[in-house]
C-alpha cells in the first residue's frame, strides 16, 4: 500500500507513523493520519527554485508594481483587486453546479482573445464537453488549449510545452501526483498538488486559476492548508434557485478582502452586473409593511438591499423566529431591545426576516433596518418611502456610529432616495454634493419617530 518515500502524519499533532493508524498514538484524534512524502524525499526532489535571488536591501527593492493580468471579466477582476499578479495562485471556491467552470471558461477565452495562450486543465469534462459549453458561451478561435488531465506531472510537462499566459486547473480535488500512492481528493494529494502548483506558478511567473469543490457546510473540501498555500482565495456563492451569483474574496495577499463581484447566470453564461444595488432593488414593492432598505458595504462597494420582516401571531410560547440571510441570534436580540426599549409587544409573535436576493449581510450596520422592518410589520404601517436605513442597535436600544457612512450615503442618493436615517454620529457635517437629507438618530425610539410618517 505504502509508497517507499511516504509516511502517514497526523494533520492534527503532526505525529508521523509508517503505517496508516485509525487513531493517532499522540494525541488520540481519530482518522487523522494522512499519507504524506517523507521529508527527506522531498528535499533530494528536484523542485524548481524560486530563483535563488540575494536578500536585498530595503530601499533597493522595486516599488513598481507588477503589471496585472486582466481576465476581461469585469467583476472577476474586481474582485482580484484589478486583475491577476504574475505568479499567483488562486483559489475559487464553490458548491458543485454554482457556475465555477463557466466563470473560469469565460475567464479563459476572454484571456486568450486578448493574445495570452491559456491552458484549461479540466479533470472532470473531456474537451468535447468543454467545447460544447465554450461554443454555448460564444468562444471563438483563440489560443485556449484544452486538456482532459488528470495526472499532475502531466499537466506540469504541458505547461512547459506551451508556456502559457494562465493555467486553470479544474478542479484541485481531481488532480494526484505519481509521487503519492493517495487517491485524488485526499488531504495528502491535495496538499501535494496544490504545492507543486504553487512552485510552478512562482518559477515562471505565471498566474494559476484552481477550481476547489466545498462540503455542505461551506468548507472547502480538503485540508485548511489549501487555502494557507494559495496567495487568494474566492468564493463563488448564490442560490441554486435564483440566477444572481456573488464572488467574494476572503484572502488576497494582492488586494482587499471582503470584495464582492456580482454575476447573473444567464443562457449565454455569467454575466457581469455593474449596478447590484439596481438588480437587488429591482422587485421591491415600496408601500408595503415590513419592508426596510439598507446600504450595506461589500469590502469598498457599497450595495443596497431589502431588508424584508413578517410578524404574525405565532402559537403562545412556541414563537418562531426564522431568518434568511440576517444571523436569528442577532434578530432574537434586535426584538428584545424592541420590547425593552420602544415597548413593542414581540413575545409569542412570529418573526420572520428574509433579505431577497440571496445576499448575506454579517454586518452590524444592518440592526436599524432589521427593527425598522419588524416594526412596519407589526404595525402593519409602510415606512417613510424614499428613506434608507443604517445604523448599529446597542443593547440600551442607542444608535451607534458605523464605518464608511460617506459611501453609503452616496450610493443611496445615487439611487435615488431622498433620504437617509442614521446614526446621529455619522451626520457630521453632512456629504458634499449629494442632496439626501440626512436624519440623525440617537435611539430606536427616534428612529422609529423618524421612519413612520
Ligand atoms: P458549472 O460552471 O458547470 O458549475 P460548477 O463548475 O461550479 O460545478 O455550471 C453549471 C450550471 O450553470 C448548470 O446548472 C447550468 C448553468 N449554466 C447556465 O445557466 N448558462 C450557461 O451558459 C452555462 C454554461 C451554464
Ligand atoms: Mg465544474
Amino acid at each position: 500500500m505504502k509508497g517507499p518515500n511516504t509516511v502517514f502524519v497526523c494533520q492534527r499533532c503532526g505525529a508521523q507513523a509508517r503505517k496508516w493508524l485509525g487513531q493517532c498514538p499522540e494525541c488520540e484524534a481519530w482518522a487523522s493520519l494522512v499519507e504524506e512524502r517523507a521529508p527527506q524525499a522531498a528535499s533530494a526532489d528536484a523542485r524548481p527554485s524560486l530563483g535563488g535571488e540575494q536578500a536585498q536591501r530595503y530601499a533597493e527593492v522595486d516599488t513598481a508594481a507588477a503589471a496585472r493580468l486582466e481576465t476581461g471579466v469585469s467583476e472577476l477582476d474586481r474582485v482580484l483587486g484589478g486583475g491577476l499578479v504574475p505568479g499567483s495562485l488562486v483559489l475559487l471556491g464553490g458548491e458543485p453546479g454554482i457556475g465555477k467552470s463557466t466563470l473560469l471558461l469565460q475567464a479563459a477565452a476572454q484571456v486568450a482573445g486578448a493574445g495570452h495562450p491559456v491552458l484549461y486543465c479540466s479533470g472532470e469534462e473531456s474537451p468535447h464537453q468543454v467545447r460544447a459549453r465554450g461554443d454555448r458561451l460564444g468562444v471563438t478561435d483563440v489560443p485556449l488549449f484544452l486538456l482532459a488531465e488528470t495526472c499532475l506531472e502531466r499537466v506540469l510537462e504541458e505547461v512547459g510545452r506551451l508556456s502559457p499566459g494562465l493555467l486553470i486547473v479544474d478542479s484541485i480535488q481531481t488532480m494526484f501526483s505519481t509521487a503519492l500512492e493517495s487517491a485524488p481528493g485526499t488531504i495528502g494529494q491535495i496538499r501535494e498538488a496544490a504545492t507543486r502548483l504553487l512552485f510552478a506558478a512562482k518559477g515562471s511567473n505565471l498566474p494559476v486559476l484552481i477550481v476547489g469543490h466545498v462540503t455542505k457546510g461551506g468548507e472547502l473540501a480538503g485540508p485548511k492548508v489549501l487555502e494557507h498555500v494559495v496567495d487568494t482565495v474566492l468564493h463563488f456563492e448564490g442560490d441554486r434557485h435564483h440566477s444572481q451569483r456573488v464572488v467574494r474574496s476572503v484572502k488576497n495577499r494582492f488586494g482587499a478582502v471582503s470584495e464582492l463581484g456580482v454575476f447573473q447566470m444567464t443562457a449565454g453564461g455569467l454575466e457581469a452586473v455593474p449596478n447590484p444595488s439596481e438588480l437587488f432593488l429591482a422587485e421591491r414593492k415600496a408601500d408595503v409593511p415590513g419592508s426596510a432598505v439598507f446600504c450595506s458595504m461589500e469590502g469598498s462597494r457599497p450595495i443596497l438591499v431589502e431588508v424584508q420582516a413578517l410578524v404574525g401571531a405565532g402559537v403562545y410560547g412556541n414563537a418562531q423566529r426564522v431568518t434568511t440571510g440576517v444571523d436569528r441570534q442577532r434578530l432574537s436580540l434586535l426584538l428584545t431591545v424592541l420590547e425593552k426599549r420602544v415597548g413593542l409587544p414581540l413575545t409569542g409573535e412570529d418573526v420572520f426576516v428574509n433579505v431577497p436576493g440571496g445576499m448575506p449581510m454579517l454586518e452590524p450596520a444592518a440592526d436599524l433596518a432589521v427593527v425598522a422592518a419588524v416594526a412596519s410589520s407589526l404595525r402593519n404601517q409602510p415606512l417613510r418611502g424614499g428613506a434608507a436605513v443604517f445604523g448599529e442597535v446597542g443593547l440600551a436600544g442607542e444608535i451607534r456610529g458605523i464605518s464608511q457612512a460617506e459611501a453609503r450615503i452616496r450610493e443611496a442618493a445615487q439611487m435615488g432616495f431622498a433620504q437617509c436615517v442614521l446614526p446621529s454620529g455619522n451626520v457630521g457635517s453632512g456629504v458634499a454634493g449629494v442632496s439626501c437629507e440626512l436624519v440623525g438618530v440617537q435611539t430606536v425610539a427616534e428612529a422609529l419617530d423618524a421612519l413612520f410618517p
